[in-house]
């Protein structure tokens, strides 16, 4: 069973979807622990409401961001948690943590990244005017959104989109794409060379998304 550490900062629906993939025995792991930087953060009450032990950790509480990072990773430790989760954690993860966890620690970002980076990825592309959209899920290194990429699953943006309606066609995406990743890891199937994950074993399909579709 692989020990999991998720840190989030707000809904937590990425969270929930993890959760869900744990009950139903799809995925071999277990959630030792969630830590939050939001104390109303609703999913705190998800960790309620699974049992799943909570900490609070607040970067005003802690002298430097090298000092807060570096006490996440003794509390993820202390509970000998082997990958990490950002399942919506707002903030760029700093030194300490990346090298406590070296490629070990998995984001999920609403966007086909290397595209729309950052804050508010899905209004960037609806702005942007990109046909297709999507999210990723890639290991993190010091950069913003920058890490190798694990897994990307695609949805068409329409021209009427505005950031939520995207953001809800993504969404039901990273609630499949993120337990598969986290099963991969668990499994052992991924292997990092470079920027390059290579998945151990994988079907290929050569499946098409053009926007709008051809007549
Ligand atoms: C998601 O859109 C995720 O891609 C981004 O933050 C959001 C978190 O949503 N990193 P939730 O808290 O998991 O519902």
């Amino acid at each position: 069973m692989l020990k999991l550490g998720v840190l989030a900062s707000g809904r937590g629906s990425n969270f929930q979807s993890i959760i869900d993939s744990i009950k139903t025995g799809y995925l071999p792991a277990s959630v030792e622990v969630l830590i939050t930087d939001n104390p109303d953060a609703y999913a705190i009450e998800r960790a309620k409401n699974n049992n799943i032990p909570y900490l609070i950790m607040q970067p005003k509480e802690y002298s430097s961001r090298d000092e807060y990072y570096r006490k996440i990773a003794e509390e993820l430790k202390s509970r000998s948690v082997e990958l990490v989760i950002l399942a919506g954690f707002m903030r760029v993860v700093k030194k300490p943590l990346i090298d406590a966890y070296p490629m070990r620690i998995m984001n999920i970002h609403p966007a086909l990244l290397p595209s729309f980076p950052g804050l508010h990825g899905q209004a960037q592309a609806v702005q942007y005017g990109v046909k297709i959209s999507g999210c990723t899920v890639h290991f993190v290194d010091e950069g913003v959104d920058t890490g190798p990429v694990i897994i990307q699953a695609a949805v068409p943006v329409y021209h009427d989109d505005t950031e939520e309606t995207l953001s809800e066609r993504i969404l039901k995406q990273e609630h499949r794409i993120f337990p598969y990743a986290i099963k991969l890891f668990a499994e052992g199937r991924l292997e990092v060379q470079g920027r390059i994950v290579h998945i151990k074993d994988s079907d290929r399909e050569d499946s098409l998304i053009i926007n709008p579709p051809l007549e």
